[in-house]
């Protein structure tokens, strides 16, 4: 019927659906409340309108490989924003955060883009607010791994990508709030024509919630979690198969799934172009390409990939 969530009248049981899919999920995080965005550069615009109108933050601070999201938000909301350098790790360098963040909000990371690194979650506990952009490791809460985000629970605001690590097709994300009334307050408008207030970014928008509800009565949580440590195992694998072969090399032990490596020798993109049925990303890391495999397929094989890849080097 192609209902518009925009308007109760119309689509009563899909906003339901959605205030259940975020009943369910939020709590795990520590966090009251929140909604659907399309996705988590939205879902991060929205945390910082948040932080900005409901904390009086007026300058983001972020670490130098945040998504790039957060520099189009603050340009948006017209906040500075402050880059804190990364250790070898690719984590925020806490003892560099400015001494004064009363002013601040800090965005720190859980699953950084390029290696998906996890910034130390209980950091800047004087910033005014603090926002985890929890876009690809989020659902690891959900599973046998959660204590790579511990910390989380102290956040003002989260944003999770459903579509990545939640197996939803896009468009499907989550901005969640630790007072999610009083945010949600503050995000609100008003008009003669709404039946209900229009909180946040989008006016009409359809039912991103029916395919996450369904996934989630499908697996419940701990089918979820069974995917995502499999995932997990996969990412080990290749880990691990990497680091017995002599031609390659590992950036570093995966901590979010994601598989950061490349051949001792050679250009790496030509090396990928030169593969055929097997497919790696590739990110640039302290200013070096490497590939980037991210744990997002429960169907793929990581010996076939390392053996296109021995294979590619001729
Ligand atoms: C850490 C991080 N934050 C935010 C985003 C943006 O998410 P989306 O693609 O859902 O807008 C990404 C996407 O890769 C990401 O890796």
């Amino acid at each position: 019927m192609n209902q518009n969530l925009l308007q109760p009248d119309s689509a009563p049981r899909a906003r339901l659906l959605e205030q259940r899919v975020v009943d369910w999920l939020a709590p795990a995080f520590g966090m009251t409340g929140g909604h659907l965005v399309p996705d988590s550069t939205l879902a991060n615009l929205t945390a910082l309108w948040a932080a900005r109108d409901v904390a009086g933050a007026r300058r983001v601070v972020a670490s130098a490989v945040a998504h790039v999201s957060i520099a189009k938000s603050a340009r948006i909301l017209g906040m500075p924003l402050v880059e804190v350098p990364v250790d070898a790790a690719q984590r925020l360098r806490s003892d560099l955060l400015p001494a004064d963040l009363s002013d601040a909000v800090v965005v720190l990371t859980a699953g950084t883009t390029a290696t998906g690194s996890i910034d130390p979650l209980d950091a800047a506990s004087t910033a005014v607010w603090r926002h985890v952009d929890a876009a690809w490791a989020g659902p690891l809460r959900l599973s046998s791994h959660a204590a790579v985000l511990d910390g989380i629970e102290h956040a003002d605001s989260i944003a999770l990508s459903a579509h990545k690590w939640l197996y939803q097709p896009k468009e499907s994300a989550l901005v969640m709030f630790a007072d999610a009334a009083k945010a949600h307050e503050s995000l609100s408008f008003g008009g003669s024509y709404l039946g209900a207030a229009n909180i946040g970014l989008l006016g009409s928008h359809g039912a991103a919630a029916l395919p996450l509800a369904a996934t989630l009565l499908a697996w419940g949580r701990a089918g979820l979690a069974a995917r995502i440590d499999a995932e997990m195992a996969l990412a080990g694998r290749l880990a691990d198969r990497v680091r017995a072969e002599p031609e390659l090399q590992l950036w570093a032990e995966p901590v979010a799934g994601v598989v950061v490596w490349r051949p001792h020798a050679g250009d790496a993109v030509q090396v990928r172009d030169r593969l055929s049925d097997a497919w790696v990303s590739t990110a640039v890391v302290d200013g070096q390409t490497w590939f980037r495999s991210v744990a997002a397929n429960p169907l793929a094989d990581p010996d076939h990939v390392v053996d296109a890849v021995l294979a590619a080097l001729g």
